[in-house]
C-alpha cells in the first residue's frame, strides 16, 4: 500500500517537470513567432532596407516605450499603422518582443 502511494508522487514529480520544460519552450517559440509577422514590414530580424524603420540591435527599453504608446490611447501624431497592430499584443508579449528585437545585430 505505502509502495503504491510512492510510486504515484514520483510520478506526479516527473509530470510537473514535463509541463514546466513544455510551458517554457512554449514561450520561447512564441517570440520568434510574433516576431515573424514583424519581418513583413520591417525585413527579416527587423533590418529594414525600406522606408520602414529598422527596429533590429535598438534598446528593449525604446522599443517597448514605442510599441506601448502605439498601443495607447494617444499614439505619435503621424502613427499609420502601429497603433492598429500594437493593440493586438499583451505588455508581456511587448515587452518578449523589445527584447528579441534588441538582441538582433
Ligand atoms: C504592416 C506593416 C507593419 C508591421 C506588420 C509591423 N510594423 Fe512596426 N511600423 C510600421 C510602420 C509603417 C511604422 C512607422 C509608424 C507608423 O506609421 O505606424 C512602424 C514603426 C514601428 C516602431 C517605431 C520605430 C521608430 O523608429 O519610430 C516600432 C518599435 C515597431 N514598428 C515595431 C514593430 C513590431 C515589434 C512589429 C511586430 C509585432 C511590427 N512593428 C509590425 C509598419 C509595420
Amino acid at each position: 500500500m505505502s509502495f503504491r502511494i510512492k510510486r504515484l508522487c514520483s510520478m506526479s514529480a516527473a509530470v510537473l517537470l514535463l509541463i514546466g520544460g513544455a510551458a517554457h519552450a512554449q514561450s520561447a517559440l512564441d517570440v520568434s513567432v510574433l516576431a515573424g509577422s514583424c519581418a513583413n514590414c520591417h525585413g527579416t530580424d527587423g533590418k529594414s532596407n525600406g522606408k520602414i524603420p529598422t527596429i533590429a540591435g535598438r534598446p528593449a527599453p525604446t522599443l517597448a516605450a514605442m510599441l506601448k504608446a502605439y498601443k495607447g490611447e494617444t499614439p505619435p501624431p503621424g502613427t499609420t499603422i502601429m497603433n492598429r497592430l500594437a493593440k493586438g499584443y499583451t505588455d508581456e508579449q511587448i515587452d518578449a518582443l523589445a527584447k528579441y528585437f534588441s538582441e538582433k545585430k
